[in-house]
Order: structure tokens, then sequence, then C-alpha cells
């Protein structure tokens, strides 16, 4: 029997509540199921200019039968477990051609096991990353779809929309086969941790280099929304820098605790890296520095044991110059770090035999994600050029800047480190840059140590093969 919705939510947390009510704005009749069945009534009596279209079930039988075959079901669930659980329950209530889409924020991993296991059954099983926080789930997130080509054109009509739009393009792709939509939305997580961290770093060298006010600060990065670095996370910053606390009217970011916390795909953006064998080491030093973030009791332990220490006169300077050459700093390291993203999906869809579109994924991101911001319509047209980039630094369009503007990098570190500031991911952007650069590295004494030590052998600039030397004994 064929119900009467276009499609099926199961887990009305933030997320799936929101992408549910975005369904049914666009039209589409939604049948929602949750748990505590109350929750998906409280759903639709809180909004009554949808009600018509959203429909509450109130068991799993209910919720399958009230949709149209072949049925689309959206888990919004908790990764891990309850994927599974939930796919375990759907299972025999299902049809072959019927759509499962996990929506959270799955390890790829485990979204390839499913889709191995759900293709044998003709059971549809969708990977799809969404991005946009709640009001992107609301209003419009970018979605990076995964799994087999066939499915999308189904999803296709119904994704659209309810995706962001840039100039009246959806974004929403079909990016690969199984996990590849997921996979996606890792790096872009990696990515998102990555501008997190390197606008953070500014705002302290503004805080403690310059002496800066959150409501000075929050007027500079209102400013530099307007040109190269205008995206949504520079946005937020300056937003949350101008926010007074209620209680105490000091700038609410002065009160809130220095401690980053993270749920896990940021952290897994660089283990994939590095299960690929790329170096993004701005992304890891992101990561990294979440983590040391989280450890404030060790960290003011640590600044008494070395309160001694004198760090040299700030030689930051509090001129129009001083703070053009943050901006210029921040805007290259930004082109750094996604050089590195984009590296990772080179190299994921080369070992995964996913054929990923790099230019439609930096399409999909321009409107609706966290890291939406103008420059994604910058890689987007290095691709649209029909370029066939080995690394984002190679495009003429990128190098020209960052040959232009690595000074400013370059100068922003050297005064952070003379002036004991940290800037984690800058540092690692400039290093990645140098080194990437540079064309006769130091790893040749590498393999000198490999081949004392293992005899594990290094090729010679002269001659052909590999090479094992007698060294001296020590
Ligand atoms: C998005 C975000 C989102 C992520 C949060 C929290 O694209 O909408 O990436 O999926 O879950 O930003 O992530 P952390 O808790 O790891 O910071």
């Amino acid at each position: 029997m064929s119900g009467i919705a276009d499609v099926g939510v199961i887990g009305l947390g933030t997320m799936g509540s929101m992408l549910s009510l975005n369904f049914a704005e666009k039209g589409s009749d939604v049948s929602l199921y949750n748990r505590t069945h109350e929750k998906a009534e409280k759903l639709r009596s809180d909004n009554s200019d949808l009600s018509a279209r959203l429909h509450p079930q109130n068991s799993l039988e209910a919720f399958v039968a009230s949709l149209r075959t072949p049925r689309v079901i959206v888990l919004m669930v908790n990764a891990g477990k309850p994927v599974d659980d939930q796919l375990e329950a759907l299972a025999p209530l299902l049809d072959k051609g019927d759509i499962v889409i996990d929506a959270g924020n799955t390890d790829f991993n485990d979204t390839v096991v499913r889709n191995n296991r759900w293709d044998k059954t003709g059971i549809h099983f969708v990977g799809m990353g969404v991005s946009g926080g709640e009001q992107g789930a609301r209003h419009g997130p970018s979605i990076m779809v995964g799994g087999d080509q066939k499915v999308w054109t189904r999803l296709k009509p119904l994704l659209e929309p309810i995706s962001a739009k840039y100039d009246n393009s959806p974004c929403v792709a079909w990016l690969g086969p199984d996990g590849a939509g997921h996979f996606v939305k890792t790096i872009h997580n990696g990515i998102e941790y990555a501008d997190m961290q390197m606008i953070a770093e500014i705002y302290s060298v503004m805080r403690d280099g310059l002496g800066l006010s959150a409501n000075e600060m929050a007027a500079i990065f209102k400013d530099w929304n307007t040109r190269g670095l205008s995206s949504y996370l520079i946005e937020v910053s300056a937003t949350v820098l101008a926010e007074p606390d209620p209680e105490t009217g000091k700038p609410l970011v002065d009160v809130i605790v220095d401690e980053a916390g993270q749920k896990g795909t940021g952290r897994w953006s660089v283990i994939e890296a590095q299960k690929l064998g790329i170096g993004a080491t701005t992304l890891e030093a992101a990561v990294s520095a979440r983590s040391i973030s989280s450890l404030r009791q060790e960290r003011q332990a640590s600044g008494n044991i070395y309160a001694d220490i004198i760090v040299g006169e700030s030689d930051f300077n509090n001129n129009a110059e001083g703070i053009e050459e943050l901006e210029a700093a921040l805007e290259t390291a930004k082109i750094i770090a996604y050089a590195q993203g984009y590296a990772i999906m080179t190299a994921a869809s080369k070992e995964y035999e996913w054929d990923l579109p790099l230019g439609e994924i930096a399409r999909i991101w321009r409107a609706g994600c966290i890291i939406r911001s103008i420059f994604l319509q910058d890689i987007t047209k290095v691709y649209e050029a029909g370029a066939s980039v080995t690394n984002l630094l190679h495009a003429p369009s990128f190098s020209e800047r960052v040959s232009s503007d690595q000074r400013s990098l370059r100068n922003v570190v050297a005064k952070a480190a003379k002036a004991g500031i940290p800037v984690p991911a800058l540092s690692a952007s400039l290093a990645y840059f140098d080194d990437y650069r540079r064309a006769r590295g130091s790893a040749n004494l590498i393999q000198g140590q490999r081949d004392f030590f293992g005899a594990h052998t290094f090729r010679r600039l002269d001659v052909e093969g590999t090479h094992h030397h007698q060294w001296p004994t020590i």
C-alpha cells in the first residue's frame, strides 16, 4: 500500500526538525517519526503554517506505511550505533527500491560498509553530508550526496528545493558512490576547523599583540567581511565579538571559557589525510589546537612554571598598515589551508575511485554551509576554467595572490613567534607553503638516517635504482 508522504524523517532533534520544516515549506508532504512521539506532534503543533504537510506517526510501521513508494527516508540520528539500530528496525518494513538516507555526520568508512551491505538487499542506502547548522537545515543547507548515482536522479527533485542557492544555483550535488558524500562533509569540517582556528589566532594577535578591545576587533572583522575574506565565519566572528554579556555588560567573548569542544569530524579529516599520505598540516594544527585548548588547568600550571620567560616586544602595528598585514596574512593562510583540503580530496578520489568533482564541491559550498565564502567562488572558477590542477597553489589565480601576500603571512608568524603568541595554524600554513615550494628539501638526510640504522635504502640524484651504503659504525 502506498502512503501520502513524499519523504519521511526519523530523528527530530534540532537538525531533523529543521530539515522536516524545510521539506514541508518547499511543498513536500513529510512523515515524522521520533522515539518520543510527543516531539513529532509538537513539531506539527508549533508550526501551524506548515501543519498540513507534517504527518507525525506513532509507530515505525505507521511511518513506513505513510510514505509513497518507492519510499525516501531521511535518518537524522546520532552517527554510529543509532544509525545501525534504525536500519535494522527499518529493514523488515521496507521494499526493494526504497531509499534510506543517513544525513548525519557519519564517518565515511561506516557509510562504505553500510552501502556494501544494503546494496545486496535492493534497498538503497545513501550517505549524505548536510552543512549549515540549524539555520541552514531550516532555510537551505549545502548538501553533499553520495551513494548510487541512479538514486540521485530520484533524490534531486526532492533535495534541490530545500538546498541553499547561490545565484539561483542549488547547493546540492551527487559527488560520487558510497562514502563520497560523507567524506566530502568530513573534509568540509576539517577546513571549517582550520578557518575557525586561523580567525581565532588573528583575534589572539589583535587582543594580546595590539591590545584591541572586542568591539574594536568586531569592527575590523566587519570591514574584512566586505572584501576577499568575506565569509560566514568572519561574519559570525564579528557578531560574536560585538555581543555584550547581559550579566556583566562586558563583551561576552571575554567571559567565555577558552576551551573548544569538538565532536570528531575535524579529527576524522586529518586521520583520513594521514591514511592517504597527505600532509594537511594546517588542518592538523587546528584540530590539535582544540585539544590543547581543552587542557585549561595544565595550561595554567605551565604558565606558572614558565612565568619568568620574557618574550620580545610586540612588533605588531596598530595602524592601518598593521591591520592590512593581518588581513593579507589570514587570506594567504586560508588559500594554503584550502589547498590542503583539496589535496586530501584529490587523493581520496584516486584511492577510492570516486572521481570527485572538485569544482562542483566548491560550487555547492558557496552557500548554505559553514565555510561559505566568496573565496569558494574563486575556487569554483579555477575548476570552471577547465584546468587540471594538481594543487590549488598551482592555479595562477591563487599563485599570484600567494606570491604577493606571502610576506604578510611570514611577517605575522615571525612577529607572533617573537611576542610569544601562538599561531599554530598560521605557522603551519606558512611552513607547508615553504616546504611545498622547495625543490631541494631536507628528506635526503632522513633517507640517510633510515639507511644507516635500518638498511632502508635510498635513491641517488645521479644514478638510477635503490642504493644501500656501508655506513661507519658508531
Ligand atoms: C556544519 C557543521 C556541523 C558540526 C558543527 C559542530 O557543517 O553544519 O560542520 O556539522 O557538527 O559545526 O562541530 P564541532 O563540534 O566538531 O565543532
